[in-house]
C-alpha cells in the first residue's frame, strides 16, 4: 500500500518525507487556500516546491468545471513537472476530460468520488486514480470503508488498472482498514500517519528495555 500524504503544507510534506515511508501528495483548493497561496503563478510554484519535496506522484486540482477549461489548466499543470497528476472532478465534464487526458498519456486523479458507479465512470475513462472520500462518507453516516471493497471488488472483476486511492482519511485505524480492503494508496494527513506509530504496549516495552539495560552497564 502507498501512503500519500493530503496536504500543502511544505514543513509537513518534508517531515512525513523524512519518515522514509511517503510515496506521494495530494492537495486540493482547501489545503491550498489554507496555506494563504494567492494567484495563479505562486499556486504553480507551490506545486513545483511540492514536486521537488517528493519523488512521486503530486496531484495538482483544476479548478475549472467545463471540459474546455480542465483541458486547458490539466496541460499547464502537467507540464510543470513530470510527478504531476492532474486531479478533476467526478462531473460529466470531469469524465469526458479524464479520458482526454488519458488519451494524451496524462495522468489523473478523479476526485470527489461518494459512490461505486462514479467509480465505474472514472476507470472507463481511464483515470489514473480514483478518490473515494471515506471520511466525508463517514460523516453522513454512510460506511466509507465498505465503499472501498465495493470499488476494489468491481475493478477486480474487470480487471481495471485505475488505482483506488482512499481520500479523506481521518485516523489510522482508516489507513488499517483501507489497507485490509485493498485500496492501493491512503492519502492521509500527518497525524494519521503519526497514529500508526502509537501503541502503549510499545511505550511500555521500550521504557522497560531501556530501565533494564542500565544493569548491563
Ligand atoms: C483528497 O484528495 C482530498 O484532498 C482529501 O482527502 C479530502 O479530505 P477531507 O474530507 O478531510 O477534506
Amino acid at each position: 500500500m502507498k501512503f500519500f500524504i493530503d496536504t500543502a503544507n511544505l514543513d509537513q510534506i518534508k517531515e512525513a518525507a523524512s519518515l522514509g515511508v511517503l510515496d506521494g501528495v495530494t492537495t486540493n483548493p482547501s489545503l491550498m487556500a489554507k496555506e494563504g497561496i494567492k494567484g495563479e503563478a505562486a499556486v504553480l510554484a507551490h506545486y513545483v516546491a511540492i514536486c521537488n519535496l517528493v519523488d512521486g506522484p503530486v496531484s495538482a486540482e483544476v479548478l475549472s468545471t467545463d471540459f474546455e477549461g480542465m483541458v486547458r489548466e490539466g496541460e499547464a499543470l502537467a507540464k510543470l513537472h513530470k510527478n504531476i497528476v492532474v486531479k478533476i472532478p467526478m462531473i460529466k465534464d470531469g469524465i469526458k476530460a479524464i479520458k482526454y487526458f488519458t488519451d494524451k498519456g496524462i495522468k489523473t486523479n478523479c476526485t470527489l468520488v461518494f459512490s461505486a458507479g462514479q467509480a465505474l465512470l472514472a476507470a472507463k475513462a481511464g483515470a489514473t486514480m480514483v478518490s473515494p472520500f471515506i471520511g466525508r462518507i463517514d460523516d453522513s453516516n454512510w460506511d466509507g470503508v465498505q465503499l472501498i471493497e465495493q470499488i476494489v471488488q468491481i475493478y477486480e472483476n474487470y480487471g481495471f488498472g485505475t488505482e483506488i486511492l482512499a481520500a479523506s482519511i481521518r485516523s489510522g485505524l482508516h489507513i488499517v482498514q483501507c489497507a485490509e480492503a485493498g485500496a492501493d494508496i491512503a492519502t492521509c494527513p500527518l497525524s494519521s500517519i503519526e497514529a500508526l506509530f502509537k501503541h502503549p504496549l510499545t511505550d511500555i516495552g521500550l521504557a522497560k528495555f531501556l530501565e533494564d539495560s542500565k544493569k548491563m552497564a
